[in-house]
């Protein structure tokens, strides 16, 4: 192997490594806006709803008159898109479930009886045997699971 490709190789790794944040809009200002001071590890790492991306943003940018509320309202719609918050499948309220999962409440209470009545859920496989559950519907949020 050459030494460029060995230089491919390592460049992709540290890319890869970076994390760096999913695309979608408002990408390219967060980047611009929210690195300034400390990593995107530092923000990958934090999830949240939309309120709590709102607290967070004000107290990271506060009274920053070169940033505009619009620009502001379109980091809180990047971020609360890609980092959403975690729900423990094993702990977490009908309620909880059905907001973070984006389930009926019907589904939700399935969950909730199935669980109480066997033992806690594991894998996202032991989630899509509770009967009555959209299965399409937990693998789409699979990485809001906690278990
Ligand atoms: C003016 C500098 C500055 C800017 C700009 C900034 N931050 Fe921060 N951020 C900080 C400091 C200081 C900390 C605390 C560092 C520590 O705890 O080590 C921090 C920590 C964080 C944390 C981890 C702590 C926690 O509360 O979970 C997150 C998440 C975060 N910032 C998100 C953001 C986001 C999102 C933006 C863009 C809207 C942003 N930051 C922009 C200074 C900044």
């Amino acid at each position: 192997m050459g030494l460029k490709s060995l230089g491919l190789i390592l460049l992709s790794v540290a890319a890869a490594a970076a994390q760096p944040f999913p695309d979608g809009p408002g990408k390219d200002l967060v980047e611009a806006v929210c690195t300034a001071c400390h990593s995107q590890e530092r923000i990958v790492a934090k999830r949240g709803t939309k309120a709590e991306w709102q607290s967070k943003v004000l107290e990271m940018l506060q009274e920053d008159p070169d940033i505009t509320q619009q620009e502001r309202d379109r980091i809180v719609e990047y971020l609360a898109r890609s980092f959403p918050p975690r729900v423990n499948v094993n702990k977490a309220g009908a309620k909880d479930l059905a907001e973070a999962l984006e389930l009926s409440a019907k589904e939700a209470d399935a969950i909730v009886g199935y669980r109480s009545e066997n033992s806690s859920f594991k894998t996202v496989d032991d989630l899509k045997k509770v009967p009555g559950l959209d299965a399409t519907k937990i693998e789409a949020h699979r990485d809001r699971l906690e278990f």
